[in-house]
């Protein structure tokens, strides 16, 4: 018997300390929030992603009385992503989340879900994606979804 150890590399930042591509793209996160429907939880969230060509995808939470029918920010932009621009990979994804009169103080982190399509998104393409996690006190980056989703499930598992 042994053990696996499995570490995670975050980098923590602040808003500031951003490239002016990341700080783009998190500002495109942070305005898609004012676009959720979100009347159970009021907690909206938004996400934009930056595609090879340049171009960024944004959207939001979609909620439904019938809650499971709802999606989050990450998958709505992520499949009109997807349905929009097939050819085009994925490169950086930015998050944010506003709730009550301001935007979370600490990142808001994928749900399990969310990961796996991020995932299925990086195989697809072959290609990482940066992940920037806002928060106005704190805010974490990634450089792939493996380092949110360590022992993953993946198209390669069915071949
Ligand atoms: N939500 C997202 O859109 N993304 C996340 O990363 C976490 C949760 C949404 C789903 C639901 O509309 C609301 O936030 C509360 O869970």
């Amino acid at each position: 018997m042994k053990n696996i150890d499995i570490v995670t590399n975050i980098v923590v930042c602040n808003y500031n300390e951003l490239n002016d591509d990341q700080k783009k793209l998190v500002d495109c996160a942070k305005e898609a929030c004012s676009r959720a429907y979100a009347p159970y939880s009021h907690f909206n969230v938004g996400a934009a992603a930056l595609l090879d060509n340049g171009e960024i995808i944004s959207g939001s939470n979609q909620e439904n009385a019938a809650y499971p029918s709802g999606t989050c920010a990450e998958r709505t932009t992520l499949f009109y992503a997807g349905a929009q621009h097939p050819n085009n990979a994925v490169k950086r994804l930015a998050i944010a989340a506003y709730k009550g009169n301001d935007f979370t103080a600490t990142p808001t982190a994928p749900c399990g879900a969310c990961r796996q399509v991020i995932l299925e998104t990086e195989h697809r393409y072959n290609t990482p994606i940066e992940i920037i996690l806002y928060g106005t006190e704190k805010t974490y980056i990634v450089t792939s979804i493996e380092s949110l989703l360590p022992l993953c499930f993946g198209k390669t598992d069915l071949e």
